[in-house]
């Protein structure tokens, strides 16, 4: 912000940074510390022992899973898993070329009407949870089966015995993923489910907040993210790895763009200042993938940039640059890489949405207006 912003309005900030926007119990990121943690559990925890289902429990119930709740979770998680029909129909007749974020944001439209608790006024908790459920359960289904049908491929059937990583891998190949891939998968939904005031829980929250359902928040919350300052820079981290292409043409690369200022997709954080803990966890998970797969080009440009980032800037990695080419070397389409994030993160929106609806007000901050005041109207014919 300009001075004379600063010295005009000392109570406005641009963007909302450092504003606290309200009180929750769902997750804490200590910048410091370089920490992240779900309802008080450290999410490389959560992501090295735990798995993404006793995640969405711990992030809907707001504690972990018994075995006996673990179990019974998941085994309603996989009735859930099919989408009606109608949401292909409307996934086929989008035009090929559609990004599978636009794919996903319209399939959750069409998805909500379908939800057997649609009438249930939006203050329902018992039915919002309900739908918070169906929601993380065809997200994966959603996606994947997206991905077919923009391939020209029919949808196929989730299989009840696989969880929520596995099972979206299984239907965008139509194969048994190998257990590497599921593990690794399993790891990074965990890692982006929940991350605080972040742009997109913070829209659905504002949706919610008006008393509109919970879809509608998914829905708000996939436009948010779609965008490259915030989920859609794992994609475009993976597009400037692939530009560069091999390590040894990493350093001429990051000099020139520093050089024209340009932004380092995968880089940065308005949370951390220091290092980002979930890119922390998922780059040694990516650089061993690399090293197993006989690929280690991406984990050393990764090193050039990393090195030459906090050199020269003091900025480091978020965790989309990891997520990036861990996904690239698990052989997923560069552009379901911020669709997994929704498959993921549903269940941070989910868990904002009913935290939000428990102890609602209306979300509506005021705008400093600098625009004309007080002008004659001037008749049409005269202007
Ligand atoms: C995430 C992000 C939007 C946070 O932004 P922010 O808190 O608004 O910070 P700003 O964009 O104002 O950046 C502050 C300074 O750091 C620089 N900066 C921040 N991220 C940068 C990046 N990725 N590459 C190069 N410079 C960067 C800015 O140019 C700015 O420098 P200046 O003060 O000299 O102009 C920003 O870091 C970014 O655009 N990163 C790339 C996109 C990305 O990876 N998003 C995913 C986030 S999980």
């Amino acid at each position: 912000m300009s001075a004379t912003l600063t010295e005009k309005y000392p109570n406005y900030s641009p963007g909302l940074e450092g504003v606290i926007a309200g009180i929750s119990t769902i997750s804490e990121i200590d910048s410091d510390r370089s920490s992240l943690q779900y309802r008080g559990y450290d999410v490389h925890d959560l992501a090295e022992h735990g798995s993404f289902e006793e995640t969405a429990y711990l992030l809907i119930y707001g504690k972990l899973p018994t075995t006996a709740e673990l179990a019974s979770f998941k085994a309603v998680l996989s009735a859930e898993r099919e989408v009606p029909s109608q949401v292909y129909d409307v996934l086929r007749a989008l035009p090929k070329d559609t990004h599978p974020m636009d794919a996903i944001r319209s399939a959750f439209s069409t998805l909500a009407p379908f939800d057997p608790d649609y009438e249930a006024p939006s203050t329902d908790d018992a039915a919002n949870v309900r739908k918070a459920v169906r929601i993380i359960a065809k997200a994966g289904t959603m996606v994947a089966n997206g991905h077919r049908i923009r391939n020209g491929l029919e949808p196929i059937k989730p299989n009840p015995a696989h969880d929520t990583a596995e099972n979206f891998l299984y239907l965008m190949t139509g194969q048994e993923p190998p257990a590497k891939t599921v593990q690794v998968m399993d790891a990074s939904l965990t890692l982006y489910a929940e991350h605080g005031f972040n742009a997109s829980t913070f829209a659905c929250r504002v949706t919610v907040a008006t008393l509109s359902d919970l879809y509608s928040g998914i829905v708000t919350g996939i436009g948010t993210l779609r965008g490259p300052l915030h989920g859609g820079a794992n994609e475009e981290a993976m597009k400037m790895l692939l530009d560069i292409g091999t390590p040894d043409k990493a350093q001429a690369w990051i000099d020139d763009a520093l050089e024209g200022k340009k932004k380092i997709m995968g880089f940065g954080h308005r949370e951390y200042k220091k290092r980002d803990s979930r890119a922390i966890y998922l780059t040694k998970v990516a650089k061993e993938l690399g090293i197993e797969k006989g690929d280690t080009r991406f984990g050393e440009i990764a090193d050039i940039l990393e090195k030459t980032m906090e050199e020269r800037k003091n900025i480091h990695p978020n965790v989309d640059f990891p997520a990036a080419y861990a996904y690239y070397l698990l052989g997923i389409p560069i552009d379901l890489y911020t669709p997994i994030f929704v498959i993921a993160r549903v269940s941070g929106w989910s868990a904002h949405a009913l935290e939000q609806l428990r102890n609602n007000r209306l979300i509506r901050p005021k705008c400093i207006y600098e625009g004309a005041a007080n002008l004659d109207y001037v008749a049409l014919e005269n202007r």
